[in-house]
């Protein structure tokens, strides 16, 4: 399976690991044997159609913070849309940044790949949360697949949970905490009095934050996963401008002592019923999603069973990484029938 991978930052540099480190264990048990024949990052392009050496492709980014250690097979300021057209695969992976205003690169890229008749793979939030129905429409006319379960849940596979396992019941609603870095921020004030800023710097050097870490305060990022969650799941056609939004950036230690003290605990949580919103509240201590650190959890309310929570990593490079295999695997599995 020969794959082009846009961005090279946390998630893109995982997946590339994850390939070495596992690839002989992939393709014994799932006959998933991806070559990466192309990477992109914001500087530019190197491709071989006979696979790239990944490890160079590690160390260069590491020592120059590109991939121009390899040299005249460098291609400066090449883009991810001139990549996906110009460079043959049968699945392009989109790992940029988020960016809520436009989408971009990430909406171009998926686009781009689609008209080309390429499968996509994609951990982006952005192209998603603004034009989800578009681009399933979009796929679907091109007869591709696309797949884009580490947009939610990080590792953990909430949005094939949702749909497959429970089929046969109905989710009347949906709620959760669905971004790691404010989790994160949040249990290391109550734990330990840390303050919001150090905790959010910890969490950037971590890996866990946004490229641009006020999506994951200011609950943008939660809004992104909720819209993707209710669209992929309950079938609705929401896009983020639809959601009340407030994210952690008032959360005082105030709020979070006075909370403590009723035996309970500040969360930000998304949730979808009647309307949808993010917002900070406060939950018992025991209540199913009070979960700590990077974790995620979310809660789907369903009939005739009732609550049904999955808890898993949220965020992190390896974790994202995971959720890309098990996409790839599925593409694979659906054209190798
Ligand atoms: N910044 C995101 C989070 C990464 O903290 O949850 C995973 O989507």
């Amino acid at each position: 399976m020969r794959v082009i991978l846009l961005g090279f930052g946390v998630v893109g540099r995982s997946f590339a690991e994850v390939v070495m480190s596992e690839g002989t264990k992939l393709a014994k048990a799932h006959g998933l044997k991806p070559k990466i024949v192309g990477i992109v990052d914001s500087s530019g392009a190197v491709f071989d159609k006979n696979g790239l050496d990944l490890a160079k492709a590690l160390k260069s980014k590491k020592d120059n913070g590109t991939l121009a250690g390899f040299g005249d097979s460098y291609h400066d300021g090449m883009s991810g849309v001139q990549a996906v057209r110009e460079i043959d695969c049968e699945v392009v992976v989109e790992t940029t940044p988020t960016e809520l205003k436009k989408g971009e690169p990430g909406l171009s890229h998926v686009k781009a790949a689609m008209i080309k008749g390429r499968h996509v793979v994609c951990t982006n939030k952005g192209p998603l949360a603004l034009a989800m129905p578009a681009l399933m429409e979009l796929a679907h006319h091109n007869g591709v697949l696309f797949k884009f379960s580490g947009t939610v849940g990080g590792g953990t596979p909430v949005l094939d949970f949702a749909k497959k396992c429970l089929e046969g019941s109905e989710i009347r609603s949906i709620r959760g905490i669905l971004n790691g870095t404010s989790n994160y921020i949040l249990t290391r004030m109550a734990a330990e009095g840390a303050s919001m800023k150090d905790a959010l710097a910890d969490a950037q050097r971590l890996g866990y934050a946004e490229a641009d870490p006020t999506y994951d305060i200011e609950g943008f990022d939660t809004a992104c996963k909720l819209v993707i969650t209710s669209n992929y799941v309950l079938g609705t056609s929401l896009s983020i401008k639809d959601l009340d939004i407030r994210g952690i950036t008032k959360v005082s230690d105030k709020d979070i002592a006075e909370a403590a003290a009723r035996g309970e605990a500040v969360k930000l949580i998304g949730s979808v019923g009647s309307k949808a919103k993010v917002s900070p509240e406060s939950i018992k201590l025991t209540h199913p999603l009070n979960v700590s650190g990077t974790f995620n959890a979310i809660c789907f309310d369903t009939h005739p069973s009732g609550e049904v929570t999955l808890v898993g990593k949220g965020a992190g490079g390896p974790e994202t990484a995971t959720s890309v295999i098990r996409d790839l695997i599925e593409i694979r599995r659906s054209f190798a029938r």
